[in-house]
Protein backbone atom coordinates (compact mmCIF):
# COMPACT_ATOMS: atom_id res chain seq x y z
CA UNK A 1 0.00 0.00 0.00
CA UNK A 2 1.54 2.93 -1.15
CA UNK A 3 1.92 6.52 1.27
CA UNK A 4 -0.71 8.21 -0.68
CA UNK A 5 -3.97 5.79 -0.34
CA UNK A 6 -2.67 5.17 3.18
CA UNK A 7 -3.26 8.91 4.12
CA UNK A 8 -6.54 8.80 2.39
CA UNK A 9 -7.72 6.16 4.35
CA UNK A 10 -8.74 3.68 1.34
CA UNK A 11 -9.65 0.04 3.11
CA UNK A 12 -7.10 -2.22 3.93
CA UNK A 13 -9.02 -4.94 3.04
CA UNK A 14 -9.14 -3.92 -0.82
CA UNK A 15 -7.47 -0.67 -0.75
CA UNK A 16 -5.12 -1.64 -3.63
CA UNK A 17 -7.15 -0.63 -6.19
CA UNK A 18 -8.43 2.31 -4.69
CA UNK A 19 -7.28 5.72 -4.19
CA UNK A 20 -9.61 7.47 -1.66
CA UNK A 21 -11.66 6.33 1.27
CA UNK A 22 -15.35 6.13 1.36
CA UNK A 23 -17.58 9.11 1.80
CA UNK A 24 -18.97 9.32 5.69
CA UNK A 25 -22.41 8.72 4.33
CA UNK A 26 -21.49 5.90 1.80
CA UNK A 27 -19.53 4.56 5.29
CA UNK A 28 -22.25 5.11 7.33
CA UNK A 29 -24.71 3.08 5.18
CA UNK A 30 -22.33 0.36 4.18
CA UNK A 31 -21.31 -0.69 7.42
CA UNK A 32 -23.06 -2.94 9.45
CA UNK A 33 -20.87 -3.61 12.38
CA UNK A 34 -23.65 -1.92 14.84
CA UNK A 35 -25.91 -4.87 14.33
CA UNK A 36 -24.03 -7.91 12.73
CA UNK A 37 -21.67 -7.97 16.05
CA UNK A 38 -24.05 -10.61 17.30
CA UNK A 39 -22.80 -12.87 14.89
CA UNK A 40 -19.28 -12.85 16.14
CA UNK A 41 -19.43 -16.24 17.95
CA UNK A 42 -20.85 -17.96 14.50
CA UNK A 43 -17.85 -15.53 12.39
CA UNK A 44 -15.45 -17.15 14.59
CA UNK A 45 -16.29 -20.68 14.72
CA UNK A 46 -17.02 -20.74 10.98
CA UNK A 47 -12.93 -19.20 10.59
CA UNK A 48 -11.72 -21.71 13.13
CA UNK A 49 -13.43 -24.71 11.41
CA UNK A 50 -12.33 -23.36 7.55
CA UNK A 51 -8.50 -22.80 8.92
CA UNK A 52 -8.27 -26.18 10.25
CA UNK A 53 -9.39 -27.47 6.81
CA UNK A 54 -6.99 -25.69 4.45
CA UNK A 55 -4.22 -27.02 7.00
CA UNK A 56 -5.57 -30.22 6.70
CA UNK A 57 -5.54 -30.18 2.76
CA UNK A 58 -2.40 -28.75 2.94
CA UNK A 59 -3.80 -25.17 1.87
CA UNK A 60 -2.45 -23.45 4.68
CA UNK A 61 0.66 -24.93 6.89
CA UNK A 62 -0.06 -26.32 10.52
CA UNK A 63 1.93 -23.44 11.75
CA UNK A 64 -0.08 -20.84 10.58
CA UNK A 65 -3.37 -22.70 10.92
CA UNK A 66 -2.42 -23.03 14.73
CA UNK A 67 -1.55 -19.29 14.73
CA UNK A 68 -4.61 -18.04 13.47
CA UNK A 69 -6.32 -20.54 16.01
CA UNK A 70 -4.79 -19.32 18.64
CA UNK A 71 -5.91 -15.56 17.37
CA UNK A 72 -9.63 -16.35 16.54
CA UNK A 73 -9.44 -17.36 20.42
CA UNK A 74 -7.89 -14.08 21.88
CA UNK A 75 -10.56 -12.38 19.70
CA UNK A 76 -13.10 -14.12 20.81
CA UNK A 77 -12.31 -13.61 24.61
CA UNK A 78 -12.00 -9.92 23.65
CA UNK A 79 -15.40 -9.80 22.18
CA UNK A 80 -16.85 -11.92 25.51
CA UNK A 81 -14.86 -9.34 27.89
CA UNK A 82 -16.33 -6.90 26.05
CA UNK A 83 -13.17 -4.97 25.25
CA UNK A 84 -13.34 -5.37 21.65
CA UNK A 85 -12.96 -2.23 19.93
CA UNK A 86 -15.21 -2.73 16.79
CA UNK A 87 -14.79 -0.30 13.88
CA UNK A 88 -17.49 1.16 11.45
CA UNK A 89 -14.65 1.79 9.29
CA UNK A 90 -14.06 -1.94 9.08
CA UNK A 91 -17.33 -2.59 7.51
CA UNK A 92 -18.41 -5.63 9.40
CA UNK A 93 -18.09 -8.60 11.97
CA UNK A 94 -15.62 -10.18 9.41
CA UNK A 95 -13.57 -7.18 8.62
CA UNK A 96 -13.31 -6.32 12.06
CA UNK A 97 -12.26 -9.98 13.29
CA UNK A 98 -10.07 -10.47 10.55
CA UNK A 99 -8.37 -7.28 10.95
CA UNK A 100 -7.74 -7.67 15.02
CA UNK A 101 -6.31 -10.83 14.17
CA UNK A 102 -3.91 -9.32 11.59
CA UNK A 103 -3.07 -7.19 14.94
CA UNK A 104 -2.46 -10.37 16.99
CA UNK A 105 -0.45 -12.81 14.81
CA UNK A 106 0.85 -10.70 11.78
CA UNK A 107 0.55 -12.36 8.71
CA UNK A 108 -0.50 -15.60 9.05
CA UNK A 109 -3.83 -13.99 9.19
CA UNK A 110 -3.67 -13.33 5.84
CA UNK A 111 -4.03 -16.88 4.93
CA UNK A 112 -7.59 -17.16 6.49
CA UNK A 113 -8.98 -15.84 3.92
CA UNK A 114 -7.72 -18.29 1.05
CA UNK A 115 -10.65 -20.36 -0.78
CA UNK A 116 -13.30 -18.04 1.27
CA UNK A 117 -15.37 -15.22 0.27
CA UNK A 118 -17.37 -13.00 2.79
CA UNK A 119 -19.94 -14.21 0.60
CA UNK A 120 -20.11 -17.26 2.51
CA UNK A 121 -18.64 -16.72 5.34
CA UNK A 122 -21.71 -14.32 6.07
CA UNK A 123 -24.23 -17.17 4.75
CA UNK A 124 -22.46 -19.57 6.82
CA UNK A 125 -22.21 -17.68 10.03
CA UNK A 126 -26.24 -16.40 9.43
CA UNK A 127 -27.49 -20.04 9.32
CA UNK A 128 -25.41 -20.82 12.48
CA UNK A 129 -27.21 -18.12 14.10
CA UNK A 130 -30.45 -18.65 13.29
CA UNK A 131 -30.07 -22.51 13.68
CA UNK A 132 -29.29 -21.54 17.49
CA UNK A 133 -32.33 -19.20 17.71
CA UNK A 134 -34.44 -22.44 16.19
CA UNK A 135 -33.24 -24.59 18.72
CA UNK A 136 -33.45 -21.71 21.81
CA UNK A 137 -37.82 -21.83 20.27
CA UNK A 138 -37.96 -25.27 20.35
CA UNK A 139 -36.58 -25.31 24.04
CA UNK A 140 -38.90 -22.45 25.23
CA UNK A 141 -41.86 -24.13 23.34
CA UNK A 142 -41.38 -27.40 24.95
CA UNK A 143 -41.03 -25.61 28.10
CA UNK A 144 -44.52 -23.51 28.07
CA UNK A 145 -45.77 -26.94 26.52
CA UNK A 146 -44.55 -28.55 29.99
CA UNK A 147 -47.11 -25.41 32.22
CA UNK A 148 -49.77 -26.27 29.90
CA UNK A 149 -49.81 -29.75 30.56
CA UNK A 150 -49.35 -28.96 34.38
CA UNK A 151 -52.24 -26.72 33.84
CA UNK A 152 -54.40 -29.05 31.70
CA UNK A 153 -53.62 -32.03 34.63
CA UNK A 154 -54.52 -29.41 37.53
CA UNK A 155 -57.30 -28.55 35.86
CA UNK A 156 -59.03 -31.73 34.15
CA UNK A 157 -61.88 -31.65 35.91
CA UNK A 158 -62.79 -27.64 35.94
CA UNK A 159 -65.66 -26.96 33.91
CA UNK A 160 -66.02 -23.95 32.11
CA UNK A 161 -67.64 -22.27 29.60
CA UNK A 162 -66.71 -23.42 25.87
CA UNK A 163 -67.16 -20.15 23.10
CA UNK A 164 -68.23 -20.17 19.27
CA UNK A 165 -68.38 -16.17 18.46
CA UNK A 166 -67.51 -16.05 22.22
CA UNK A 167 -70.85 -16.46 22.91
CA UNK A 168 -71.13 -19.32 25.60
CA UNK A 169 -71.61 -23.00 23.41
CA UNK A 170 -70.91 -25.71 25.61
CA UNK A 171 -69.05 -26.45 28.43
CA UNK A 172 -65.80 -27.69 28.18
CA UNK A 173 -62.85 -28.44 31.09
CA UNK A 174 -59.90 -26.22 31.90
CA UNK A 175 -57.81 -29.12 30.86
CA UNK A 176 -59.61 -29.22 27.38
CA UNK A 177 -58.75 -25.33 26.55
CA UNK A 178 -55.29 -25.75 28.02
CA UNK A 179 -54.30 -28.83 25.87
CA UNK A 180 -55.78 -26.96 22.80
CA UNK A 181 -53.01 -24.73 22.88
CA UNK A 182 -50.61 -27.49 23.94
CA UNK A 183 -51.08 -28.97 20.29
CA UNK A 184 -50.53 -25.46 18.81
CA UNK A 185 -47.51 -24.92 20.33
CA UNK A 186 -46.39 -28.51 19.61
CA UNK A 187 -46.99 -27.65 15.98
CA UNK A 188 -44.81 -24.92 16.41
CA UNK A 189 -41.99 -26.53 17.64
CA UNK A 190 -42.21 -29.00 14.94
CA UNK A 191 -42.58 -26.85 12.38
CA UNK A 192 -39.19 -25.16 13.80
CA UNK A 193 -37.50 -28.91 13.80
CA UNK A 194 -38.58 -28.89 9.95
CA UNK A 195 -37.26 -26.12 9.56
CA UNK A 196 -33.99 -26.56 11.25
CA UNK A 197 -33.54 -29.69 8.93
CA UNK A 198 -33.72 -28.26 6.06
CA UNK A 199 -31.75 -25.36 6.34
CA UNK A 200 -28.64 -27.54 7.50
CA UNK A 201 -26.78 -27.29 4.81
CA UNK A 202 -22.89 -25.98 4.86
CA UNK A 203 -22.52 -22.89 2.26
CA UNK A 204 -18.65 -22.15 3.47
CA UNK A 205 -16.69 -23.50 0.42
CA UNK A 206 -19.14 -22.13 -1.94
CA UNK A 207 -16.54 -18.70 -2.09
CA UNK A 208 -17.91 -15.57 -3.57
CA UNK A 209 -20.17 -17.77 -6.05
CA UNK A 210 -18.27 -19.87 -8.16
CA UNK A 211 -16.56 -21.77 -5.45
CA UNK A 212 -12.63 -22.28 -5.49
CA UNK A 213 -9.94 -24.00 -7.58
CA UNK A 214 -8.63 -24.95 -4.31
CA UNK A 215 -8.45 -28.84 -2.94
CA UNK A 216 -11.07 -27.90 -0.16
CA UNK A 217 -12.68 -30.42 1.78
CA UNK A 218 -16.49 -29.37 2.13
CA UNK A 219 -17.58 -32.26 3.96
CA UNK A 220 -15.30 -31.32 6.76
CA UNK A 221 -15.63 -27.84 7.72
CA UNK A 222 -19.38 -28.87 7.31
CA UNK A 223 -19.29 -31.74 9.70
CA UNK A 224 -17.03 -29.29 12.11
CA UNK A 225 -20.32 -26.66 12.09
CA UNK A 226 -22.57 -29.61 12.66
CA UNK A 227 -24.16 -29.25 9.37
CA UNK A 228 -25.51 -32.50 8.08
CA UNK A 229 -24.02 -31.85 4.44
CA UNK A 230 -22.47 -28.54 2.33
CA UNK A 231 -25.08 -26.75 0.38
CA UNK A 232 -24.79 -28.60 -3.57
CA UNK A 233 -24.78 -25.31 -5.40
CA UNK A 234 -22.55 -22.47 -4.39
CA UNK A 235 -24.92 -19.90 -6.24
CA UNK A 236 -27.42 -20.91 -4.24
CA UNK A 237 -25.63 -21.31 -1.08
CA UNK A 238 -24.84 -17.69 -0.94
CA UNK A 239 -27.44 -16.06 -2.43
CA UNK A 240 -30.49 -17.51 -1.04
CA UNK A 241 -31.76 -16.19 2.41
CA UNK A 242 -35.16 -18.87 2.80
CA UNK A 243 -34.14 -20.25 5.70
CA UNK A 244 -33.94 -17.11 7.44
CA UNK A 245 -37.64 -16.47 5.83
CA UNK A 246 -38.55 -20.25 6.78
CA UNK A 247 -37.47 -18.86 10.54
CA UNK A 248 -39.24 -16.29 10.57
CA UNK A 249 -42.64 -17.67 9.15
CA UNK A 250 -42.63 -20.71 12.12
CA UNK A 251 -41.95 -17.61 14.47
CA UNK A 252 -44.95 -15.51 12.78
CA UNK A 253 -47.26 -18.65 13.49
CA UNK A 254 -45.68 -19.03 16.80
CA UNK A 255 -46.37 -15.30 17.65
CA UNK A 256 -50.06 -16.17 16.52
CA UNK A 257 -50.53 -18.52 18.51
CA UNK A 258 -49.35 -16.47 21.78
CA UNK A 259 -51.26 -13.44 20.51
CA UNK A 260 -54.82 -15.41 20.42
CA UNK A 261 -53.87 -16.93 24.19
CA UNK A 262 -52.71 -13.48 25.53
CA UNK A 263 -55.93 -12.41 24.35
CA UNK A 264 -57.65 -14.52 26.22
CA UNK A 265 -55.78 -13.70 29.46
CA UNK A 266 -56.39 -10.37 28.63
CA UNK A 267 -59.89 -11.18 28.70
CA UNK A 268 -59.96 -13.71 31.08
CA UNK A 269 -58.48 -11.55 33.60
CA UNK A 270 -60.97 -8.69 33.32
CA UNK A 271 -63.73 -7.58 35.89
CA UNK A 272 -66.44 -8.71 33.92
CA UNK A 273 -64.91 -12.34 33.38
CA UNK A 274 -62.68 -12.88 36.46
CA UNK A 275 -61.97 -16.76 34.92
CA UNK A 276 -58.39 -15.95 36.24
CA UNK A 277 -55.90 -14.59 37.78
CA UNK A 278 -52.44 -13.56 36.88
CA UNK A 279 -49.74 -13.65 39.36
CA UNK A 280 -48.16 -10.31 40.87
CA UNK A 281 -45.18 -11.80 38.97
CA UNK A 282 -46.66 -10.82 35.69
CA UNK A 283 -49.00 -7.96 36.28
CA UNK A 284 -48.63 -4.36 36.88
CA UNK A 285 -50.41 -1.40 38.43
CA UNK A 286 -52.03 1.73 37.27
CA UNK A 287 -50.11 4.97 38.77
CA UNK A 288 -53.83 6.66 38.98
CA UNK A 289 -55.97 4.01 39.74
CA UNK A 290 -55.05 1.49 42.99
CA UNK A 291 -57.85 -0.89 41.81
CA UNK A 292 -55.72 -1.79 38.73
CA UNK A 293 -54.07 -5.02 37.82
CA UNK A 294 -53.01 -4.48 34.50
CA UNK A 295 -52.00 -7.64 32.13
CA UNK A 296 -49.77 -6.07 30.71
CA UNK A 297 -47.32 -8.72 29.65
CA UNK A 298 -50.12 -10.42 28.12
CA UNK A 299 -50.47 -7.17 25.81
CA UNK A 300 -47.30 -6.99 24.98
CA UNK A 301 -46.87 -10.49 23.85
CA UNK A 302 -50.21 -10.23 21.97
CA UNK A 303 -48.18 -7.08 19.83
CA UNK A 304 -44.81 -9.03 19.18
CA UNK A 305 -46.53 -10.38 16.10
CA UNK A 306 -46.58 -7.47 14.33
CA UNK A 307 -42.54 -6.91 14.81
CA UNK A 308 -42.15 -10.57 14.11
CA UNK A 309 -44.86 -10.24 10.92
CA UNK A 310 -42.97 -7.02 9.87
CA UNK A 311 -39.81 -8.67 9.98
CA UNK A 312 -40.82 -11.80 7.45
CA UNK A 313 -42.54 -8.92 4.93
CA UNK A 314 -39.26 -6.93 5.38
CA UNK A 315 -36.84 -10.11 4.24
CA UNK A 316 -39.14 -11.12 1.65
CA UNK A 317 -39.17 -7.40 0.06
CA UNK A 318 -35.56 -7.58 0.48
CA UNK A 319 -35.33 -10.98 -1.17
CA UNK A 320 -37.88 -10.37 -4.18
CA UNK A 321 -36.35 -9.90 -7.49
CA UNK A 322 -32.17 -10.19 -6.40
CA UNK A 323 -30.57 -11.21 -9.56
CA UNK A 324 -28.14 -14.09 -8.54
CA UNK A 325 -25.46 -14.74 -6.36
CA UNK A 326 -24.98 -12.18 -3.81
CA UNK A 327 -26.20 -8.88 -3.82
CA UNK A 328 -25.50 -6.20 -0.73
CA UNK A 329 -29.41 -5.94 -0.33
CA UNK A 330 -28.99 -9.24 1.46
CA UNK A 331 -27.28 -7.18 4.47
CA UNK A 332 -30.69 -5.94 5.30
CA UNK A 333 -31.53 -9.48 6.14
CA UNK A 334 -30.20 -9.39 9.40
CA UNK A 335 -31.68 -6.80 11.71
CA UNK A 336 -34.87 -8.18 11.21
CA UNK A 337 -34.24 -11.56 12.08
CA UNK A 338 -32.55 -10.41 15.04
CA UNK A 339 -35.46 -8.16 16.28
CA UNK A 340 -37.58 -11.07 15.22
CA UNK A 341 -36.03 -14.08 17.36
CA UNK A 342 -35.34 -11.44 20.45
CA UNK A 343 -39.16 -10.35 20.49
CA UNK A 344 -39.92 -14.64 20.23
CA UNK A 345 -37.74 -15.42 22.85
CA UNK A 346 -39.34 -12.85 25.40
CA UNK A 347 -42.84 -13.39 24.52
CA UNK A 348 -42.53 -17.00 24.90
CA UNK A 349 -40.45 -16.77 28.43
CA UNK A 350 -43.43 -14.50 29.28
CA UNK A 351 -45.99 -16.89 28.20
CA UNK A 352 -44.25 -20.13 30.10
CA UNK A 353 -44.07 -17.54 33.26
CA UNK A 354 -47.67 -16.47 33.17
CA UNK A 355 -49.21 -20.01 32.29
CA UNK A 356 -47.12 -21.44 35.41
CA UNK A 357 -48.32 -18.75 37.58
CA UNK A 358 -51.74 -18.52 36.56
CA UNK A 359 -54.98 -19.43 39.28
CA UNK A 360 -57.65 -20.39 36.96
CA UNK A 361 -61.29 -19.11 38.98
CA UNK A 362 -63.08 -22.94 39.45
CA UNK A 363 -66.46 -20.98 40.82
CA UNK A 364 -66.04 -18.47 38.63
CA UNK A 365 -65.55 -20.95 35.26
CA UNK A 366 -68.31 -23.21 36.91
CA UNK A 367 -70.60 -20.52 37.03
CA UNK A 368 -70.10 -19.14 33.63
CA UNK A 369 -69.80 -22.72 32.06
CA UNK A 370 -73.48 -23.38 33.21
CA UNK A 371 -75.47 -20.29 32.11
CA UNK A 372 -76.07 -19.36 28.66
CA UNK A 373 -78.64 -22.40 28.44
CA UNK A 374 -74.52 -24.11 27.33
CA UNK A 375 -76.31 -27.17 27.91
CA UNK A 376 -78.81 -26.69 25.31
CA UNK A 377 -77.37 -29.65 22.92
CA UNK A 378 -77.38 -31.88 25.60
CA UNK A 379 -80.83 -31.52 25.76
CA UNK A 380 -81.48 -32.39 22.47
CA UNK A 381 -78.89 -35.32 22.06
CA UNK A 382 -81.01 -36.51 25.19
CA UNK A 383 -84.34 -36.48 23.05
CA UNK A 384 -82.50 -38.30 19.96
CA UNK A 385 -81.50 -41.03 22.41
CA UNK A 386 -83.74 -41.54 24.65
CA UNK A 387 -87.00 -40.36 22.93
CA UNK A 388 -85.85 -41.65 19.15
CA UNK A 389 -86.64 -38.13 18.17
CA UNK A 390 -85.64 -37.16 14.88
CA UNK A 391 -82.40 -34.29 15.82
CA UNK A 392 -84.62 -31.68 13.91
CA UNK A 393 -87.37 -31.97 16.05
CA UNK A 394 -85.13 -32.18 19.17
CA UNK A 395 -84.00 -28.90 18.67
CA UNK A 396 -87.27 -27.34 17.61
CA UNK A 397 -88.01 -28.72 21.06
CA UNK A 398 -84.97 -27.61 22.78
CA UNK A 399 -85.33 -24.26 21.35
CA UNK A 400 -88.89 -23.67 22.97
CA UNK A 401 -87.91 -24.77 26.00
CA UNK A 402 -84.74 -22.37 25.87
CA UNK A 403 -87.42 -19.65 25.07
CA UNK A 404 -89.44 -20.65 28.24
CA UNK A 405 -86.18 -20.23 30.50
CA UNK A 406 -85.09 -16.99 29.40
CA UNK A 407 -88.60 -15.53 29.84
CA UNK A 408 -88.87 -16.86 33.22
CA UNK A 409 -85.06 -15.70 34.11
CA UNK A 410 -83.79 -19.30 34.91
CA UNK A 411 -81.54 -21.88 33.38
CA UNK A 412 -82.39 -24.84 31.62
CA UNK A 413 -82.03 -27.21 34.81
CA UNK A 414 -84.26 -24.46 36.57
CA UNK A 415 -87.37 -25.76 34.60
CA UNK A 416 -89.70 -28.34 36.04
CA UNK A 417 -89.95 -31.67 34.78
CA UNK A 418 -93.99 -30.56 34.35
CA UNK A 419 -92.67 -27.48 32.26
CA UNK A 420 -90.93 -29.26 29.96
CA UNK A 421 -93.81 -31.92 29.58
CA UNK A 422 -96.46 -29.43 28.50
CA UNK A 423 -93.65 -28.84 25.59
CA UNK A 424 -93.46 -32.76 24.88
CA UNK A 425 -94.87 -35.26 26.68
CA UNK A 426 -92.14 -37.85 26.11
CA UNK A 427 -89.56 -35.95 28.42
CA UNK A 428 -88.75 -37.93 31.53
CA UNK A 429 -86.93 -37.18 34.81
CA UNK A 430 -83.44 -38.59 33.73
CA UNK A 431 -83.43 -35.39 31.25
CA UNK A 432 -82.07 -33.59 34.47
CA UNK A 433 -78.91 -36.23 34.73
CA UNK A 434 -77.48 -34.47 31.38
CA UNK A 435 -78.10 -30.77 32.09
CA UNK A 436 -75.72 -30.48 34.48
CA UNK A 437 -72.40 -29.18 33.35
CA UNK A 438 -70.64 -32.25 34.87
CA UNK A 439 -72.43 -34.36 33.51
CA UNK A 440 -72.47 -32.56 29.69
CA UNK A 441 -68.47 -33.14 29.86
CA UNK A 442 -68.12 -36.22 31.19
CA UNK A 443 -70.42 -37.26 28.14
CA UNK A 444 -68.33 -35.98 25.48
CA UNK A 445 -66.27 -38.87 25.03
CA UNK A 446 -65.17 -39.12 21.51
CA UNK A 447 -61.88 -38.92 20.75
CA UNK A 448 -60.53 -35.82 21.49
CA UNK A 449 -63.49 -34.46 23.32
CA UNK A 450 -63.82 -33.03 26.25
CA UNK A 451 -64.35 -35.32 28.79
CA UNK A 452 -62.24 -35.58 31.58
CA UNK A 453 -61.01 -39.03 30.76
CA UNK A 454 -60.11 -38.43 27.37
CA UNK A 455 -58.38 -35.39 28.05
CA UNK A 456 -56.17 -37.63 30.48
CA UNK A 457 -55.21 -39.55 27.76
CA UNK A 458 -53.88 -36.49 25.52
CA UNK A 459 -51.84 -35.73 28.94
CA UNK A 460 -50.75 -38.88 28.90
CA UNK A 461 -49.76 -38.93 25.68
CA UNK A 462 -47.38 -35.60 25.69
CA UNK A 463 -45.72 -36.34 29.03
CA UNK A 464 -44.48 -39.36 26.93
CA UNK A 465 -43.81 -37.28 23.74
CA UNK A 466 -42.09 -34.77 26.03
CA UNK A 467 -40.09 -37.65 27.64
N1 LIG B 1 -21.69 -7.44 5.61
C1 LIG B 1 -21.99 -8.21 4.47
C2 LIG B 1 -23.42 -8.78 4.59
O1 LIG B 1 -23.94 -8.81 5.61
C3 LIG B 1 -21.03 -9.35 4.31
C4 LIG B 1 -20.90 -9.82 2.92
C5 LIG B 1 -20.23 -8.81 2.08
N2 LIG B 1 -20.00 -9.29 0.77
C6 LIG B 1 -19.68 -8.47 -0.22
N3 LIG B 1 -19.51 -9.02 -1.40
N4 LIG B 1 -19.57 -7.18 -0.07
O2 LIG B 1 -24.02 -9.18 3.63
Amino acid sequence: MSEETESKGANAMWGGRFAAGPDEVMEAINASIDFDKRLAMQDIRGSRAHAKMLAQQGIITEADAGEIDKGLLTVLSEIEAGKFQFSKALEDIHMNVEARLRELIGDAAGRLHTARSRNDQVATDFRLWVRDRIDEADAALTGLIGALLDQAEAGADTVMPGFTHLQTAQPVTWGHHMMAYVEMFGRDRSRFRDARARMNECPLGAAALAGTSFPIDRQATAAALGFDRPAANSLDAVSDRDFALEFLSCATMTAGHLSRMAEELVIWSSAQFRFVTISDRFSTGSSIMPQKRNPDAAELIRAKIGRIFGAQATLTMVMKGLPLAYSKDMQEDKEPVFDAADSLGIALAAMTGMIADLTPNPEKLRGAAGSGFSTATDLADWLVREANIPFRDAHHITGTLVKMAEDRGCDLPDLTLADMQGVDSRIEPSVFDVLGVDNSVASRTSYGGTAPARVREQIARWREQLA
